[in-house]
Parts: C-alpha cells; structure tokens; sequence
C-alpha cells in the first residue's frame, strides 16, 4: 500500500513512519513539506501523492500555549484536519486522524473510564479545537479512523518522560514536584503506531480509543521511569492546585479502548510494559540526549 503521512516530523509521525514502511511504501511530510492549514496545498499533494491511506499526526499540540493562540490552533487541528478529509474523500481514500483524551472533560470518579461513546465536554482550547476536527473529519471524510489516544511519549521530540530525566540528570537533589491528582495511561507513540496498523488493516472506522491498558497519575509514571532509567532524583507528589497551568486538564484521562478489544484487534498493552520496553530501547540515547541539553 501506499501511506501517506502529515505531521511526519512529530513523536508519532516518526514511529509511523517506522511501522509502516516495513510493509508498504511510505511518504512523510513535516509542516514545512505540507502545511495543512492550506487548502490548496492538501488538495494537490494527496492527489499528486495518490496514497491509499492518509495518516493524519499533524496537530497543534502545545497544550498551555494554545490559550493564547487559539486561531492557529483551530486552524490547525479543526480546519486543517477538515480540509485532508475533504482531500481524501475526493479520492475516496481512508483517512486515519488522531484525536484525544482532552476531548473529555476529566471529571468521571476514579476508576472509572470514558468509552468512544461518553459524552465530550472539552475544558480548553486545545480540546475543544481537536474536538471541532473530529466533526469534521467525520462530516467531510466517508471513510474514517479517528483514534483517540492520551500521554504520548516516544523517541523522537520531545515529551513529560524527557523532561523529567532532563531535570532529574541537571540535578539529583532538586526537588521536583510533580502532579499526583490527575490520571491516565502512558502510551509508547511505537506502541500506537502497531495499533495504527492493525486498524489499517483491517479497515476500521469511526472512533476508536487506543491508550495503554491501566493507568497512574503523573507522579507516578516519573518515578516508575526515573527508577527504570536507574537515575537518581528528588521528586515529590503535589496537586493540580500546587502547580497551576495556563490550560485546565482533565482530572481523569482514562479512555477504555472499548471498540478495539470488542473487535478483537485490540494491540495496546500495559503501561509499565512499554516503559520497560522503551527504557531498554532507548535508554542510552535517552540519557544522551536529555544530559546535553
Ligand atoms: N502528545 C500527547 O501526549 C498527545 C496526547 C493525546 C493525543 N495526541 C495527539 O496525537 C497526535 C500526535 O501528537 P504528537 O505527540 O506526535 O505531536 P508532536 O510531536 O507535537 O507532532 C505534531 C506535528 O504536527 C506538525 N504540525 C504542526 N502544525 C502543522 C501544520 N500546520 N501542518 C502540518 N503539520 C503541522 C508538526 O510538524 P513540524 O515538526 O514539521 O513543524 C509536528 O511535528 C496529535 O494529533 C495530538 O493531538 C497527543
């Protein structure tokens, strides 16, 4: 098959590519390749490129900055997914698009998750913008995936895993404190990107949830990683409170992957699974990267 990919350049994109041209020809394109706030531009590459599937990674992802910039977030994670819908139906290609957690509003009781079919209440700007692109995918795209996912972290670019090891390697003794009153399930973008497949494959569509299975608060994941990662650090627990943000988050993230599991395609595995893999993976590269910069 031929796939193409917009946002290549980010943490998923990257491992996309890395799953996908195993079997099939593949071509990526970063923002300066393929801008996808631009109508004109999305139309006349899907068609020059004449892929069989679009995979849709590009967004504007910058959580707390997306207050404040709200128009280009829209542009991008609304408006620019609708026009690669619109693009791909023109074809009549499927397209894979990738939403998320902050499509909820967070505010289930613990343990209890959000289904493709709970009700959406986004909290800011960036979900509620990510939101408006699921819409539109849907309304523009006939044939669609739209895979919600949460707390990406992988090898390329940059993500909470890396900031902490960066902050733990500047200084072990610092004190780092860290939230441990919201919740949800560290996925490996390598680990989605499986998943991505198998739904390819198969030929999925609507929305899907794909996260790894349990879940931890942000406190936790570090110290799970910092531990794996054998490095010594300083961080302590505190709440949303005690460390307020631009953009309000979801308390809870836990998305179930419900229709993945109910269609036997279900390829997400637990979280401290693909931590342990990431971590015997990268772990030098990580430590490399993280100590000089
Ligand atoms: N990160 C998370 O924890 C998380 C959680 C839930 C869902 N998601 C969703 O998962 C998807 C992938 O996220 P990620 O973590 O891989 O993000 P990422 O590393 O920030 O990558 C996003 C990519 O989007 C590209 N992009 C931005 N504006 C663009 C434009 N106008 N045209 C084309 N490309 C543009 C950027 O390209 P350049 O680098 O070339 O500028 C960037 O590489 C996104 O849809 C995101 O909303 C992420």
């Amino acid at each position: 098959m031929r796939i193409m990919i917009c946002g290549g350049n980010g943490q998923l994109g990257r491992d996309c590519l890395r799953v996908f041209q195993k079997n099939n020809t593949v071509q990526a394109f970063g923002s300066l390749d393929l801008d996808i706030t631009s109508q004109e531009l999305v139309e006349k590459m899907i068609t020059t490129v004449s892929p069989d599937v679009v995979i849709n990674c590009a967004a504007y992802t910058n959580v707390d900055k997306s207050e404040g910039d709200a128009e280009l977030a829209r542009k991008i994670n609304a408006l620019g997914a609708g026009y690669v819908a619109r693009a791909c139906s023109a074809i009549d290609v499927p397209m894979v698009h990738i939403s998320t957690d902050y499509v909820f509003d967070g505010k289930k009781e613990l343990p209890l998750s959000y289904a493709e079919t709970s009700a959406t209440s986004p909290l800011g700007v960036y979900g509620r913008t990510k939101l408006e692109g699921e819409q539109l995918v849907a309304r523009n795209a006939e044939k669609h995936m739209i895979v919600r996912t949460a707390w990406l972290y992988g090898a390329h670019g940059n993500n909470f895993l890396k900031t902490m090891l960066r902050l733990a390697l500047a200084d072990s003794d610092r004190t780092i404190r860290v939230v441990n009153d919201q919740y949800g399930s560290p996925t490996w973008t390598l680990r989605l990107a499986l998943q991505l497949e198998k739904l390819v494959m198969v030929k999925g569509h609507g929305i899907y949830h794909a996260t790894s299975e349990g879940y931890c608060s942000w406190y936790e994941l570090a110290a799970y990683f910092l531990k794996k990662m054998d490095v010594s650090h300083s961080i302590a627990p505190c709440t949303t409170a005690e460390y307020p943000t631009p953009a309000t988050r979801p308390g809870n993230s836990i998305l179930d992957n419900t229709r993945l599991k109910r269609g036997e395609i279900n390829r997400m595995t637990g979280w401290r699974h693909g931590v342990d893999l990431f971590v015997s993976r990268y772990r030098n590269d990580l430590i490399e990267e993280c100590s000089s910069s």
